[in-house]
């Protein structure tokens, strides 16, 4: 899978880092792919809750209810017609590029492999909803529709008695049946919604609604091609005649001439290997996992930050089971853990400037903690050399961890807190600090790069204290495979910062040992770390 995800991934990047300059990274449509979908799914249901109110239910009249709405009222009910096919039509595309994004970025194995699992039976449920709204218009389309698809119905053995026999002739074909397709195509978006729900509820503040800008200019865009392009019908059904030629929906309807060619066992066959391959992807292999966070109680005192930063929701507060003197204490849920160590970055007790023994957090990674972070810090500034030393705080995932010199990789740049950027300036250990993540509209860990931004600004605990000198400090948003551009930016701000007057006053190159805290701990972390905003 490696490979295959390796081409993809270079294929949306050489759409998307253009269009992060073109739309900037907040707007960049294909950062939103997700909140694209609810976006298109709402416009679906809506125009389809519009539709409603002249769309005549009875098989004898549907038909004409339709052509009503397009031809005679074309300009309010014609055109949410139009609207409700487009949407769904685009509601495939952005759940297909949404899908192929989120493999060529890997964000669907380990911890993450829900969101992938329920992304399936959502393909399945829109594309139920999108067969049996084409069905509704009963016009030649929705003729060739029904006969298909109750054709490979039959080839299962669910239903008693043969269900393509309703659409051979008029005689035969009930409204009982018809009104069953008016209900599932009202019945099957609201699962399709419930779908929706589950698929990110492991996930913290998910992306549920895009920029009202990119909404504004999609909304626009699709009234624009309404207008210019209405939806048509094609022409009355005539039971006692085989529609031969119909012009097919290529979204939704792309293996129906299929059944033709291949039968309809093999179509089912293909659906239901298509089916396990997507089932079984996020275990293709698995990923490696690193042990969950740890809570060490002595240093907790129960703020919540970590549970508002992890993106995973692997953090809750449950009620205290020890003597200090809080009401709450997180807990950490190993089974939604990732290993980002974003949490270490928010905890108030992340405090480099304590002594080495005493340097421990409320939360931590057992397999890369806080205090080997700092010593990390420790070692590759004594390999600084030249006039100017800029160290390269590194998120693993971006484009400063192929860097080989000055650089200090860490699962996500967000596991730094604020306090590590302070200690490295303050004890000089370095001229500068260049904060490297990946590209801004594709943080690898969702927040990573926002948080790690709000807490630079002030804007989020933990702050990035005010004595921090601003000009020594340089975040750089590269994914990958951008390492040219990550080093063009790396010699920029190196060289700003040897043009900067040393700077005062010039410490010790090793880590100060500073007074332990005061008992309980866990209280005197929390004052301790509440640094003033800018
Ligand atoms: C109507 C269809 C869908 C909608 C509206 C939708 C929406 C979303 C949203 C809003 C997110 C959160 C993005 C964020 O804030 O980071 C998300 C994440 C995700 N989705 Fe979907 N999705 C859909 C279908 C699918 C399908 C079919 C798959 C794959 C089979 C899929 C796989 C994923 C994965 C892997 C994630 C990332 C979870 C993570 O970061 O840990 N989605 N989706
Ligand atoms: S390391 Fe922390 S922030 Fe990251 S998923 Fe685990 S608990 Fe959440
Ligand atoms: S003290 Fe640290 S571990 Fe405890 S709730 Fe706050 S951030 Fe989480």
């Amino acid at each position: 899978m490696a490979p295959l995800r390796r081409v993809l991934r270079y294929g949306f990047e050489l759409i998307e880092r253009p269009f992060d300059r073109l739309f900037g990274p907040a707007l960049n449509p294909l950062a939103q792919l997700g909140a694209l979908g609810f976006f298109f799914f709402w416009i679906v249901a809506v125009s389809g809750i519009y539709l409603f109110i002249f769309f005549d239910t009875g098989i004898e009249r549907a038909y004409q209810s339709v052509e009503w709405m397009t031809n005679v009222h074309w300009y309010h009910a014609g055109v949410m017609r139009t609207l409700h096919r487009y949407a769904s039509d685009l509601m495939v595309v952005m759940v297909a590029c949404h899908l192929l994004r989120e493999f060529a970025y890997d964000r669907y194995r380990g911890a993450r492999w829900f969101s992938w699992f329920t992304g399936l039976p959502i393909i399945w449920m829109l594309y139920a909803s999108g067969i049996t709204g084409y069905w509704l218009v009963w016009d030649k389309l929705a003729q060739y529709v029904a006969l298909v698809s109750s054709e490979l119905l039959d080839w299962l053995p669910i239903f008693g008695e043969p269900i393509a026999r309703n659409f051979i002739s008029t005689g035969t074909l009930t409204s009982r049946f018809f009104t069953l397709m008016v209900f599932m195509h009202v019945a099957v978006p609201l699962f399709l919604l419930f779908g929706m729900w589950v698929h990110i509820i492991r996930i913290s503040r998910p992306k549920i609604n895009p920029p009202r800008m990119l909404a504004a200019l999609s909304l626009i865009a699709l009234t624009a091609v309404s207008l210019w392009k209405p939806a048509l019908s094609q022409g009355r059904v005539d039971l006692a005649q085989y529609p031969a030629s119909v012009g097919l929906d290529w979204f939704y309807l792309p293996l129906y001439p299929l059944t033709n060619i291949w039968g309809n066992g093999a179509v089912w066959a293909f659906l239901g290997v298509f089916s396990l391959m997507m089932g079984m992807m996020p275990w293709l292999p698995p990923l490696r996992r690193a042990k969950a966070a740890a809570i060490d109680l002595d240093h907790c005192n129960g703020c919540e930050r970590c549970v508002q930063d992890c993106p995973y929701e692997a953090i809750r507060m449950v009620r205290r089971t020890d003597n200090l003197p809080f009401p709450t204490q997180a807990q950490v849920n190993p089974a939604l853990c990732v290993s980002c160590g974003i949490c270490v970055g928010a905890c108030p007790s992340s405090t480099p400037f304590r002594r080495t023994e005493d340097l421990k957090t409320g939360i931590d990674l057992p397999d890369y903690s806080l205090k080997e972070l700092r010593e990390r810090v420790v070692e590759v500034a004594a390999t600084l050399k030249g006039p100017t030393r800029v160290m390269v705080l590194a998120c693993e995932k971006g484009g400063g961890a192929g860097q080989l010199t000055g650089t200090v990789a860490m699962p996500c740049v967000a596991m730094a807190p604020p306090s590590l950027i302070d200690f490295i300036l303050s004890k000089n250990l370095a001229d500068g600090v260049a904060v490297a993540g990946c590209a801004e509209s594709a943080c690898y860990n969702r927040l990573g790069v926002a948080w790690t931004e709000q807490r630079f600004a002030g804007e989020r605990d933990p702050y990035l204290r005010a004595r921090v000198p601003r000009e020594r400090l340089r975040t750089i948003w590269t994914s990958a495979l951008q390492t040219r551009t990550f080093e063009a930016e790396l010699a920029e701000f190196t060289a700003e910062v040897a043009a900067l007057p040393p700077p005062k006053p010039r410490g010790a190159a090793s880590p100060q040992p500073v007074a332990p805290p005061s008992v309980p701990q866990a209280a005197a972390n929390e004052t301790e770390n509440r640094s003033a905003p800018l």
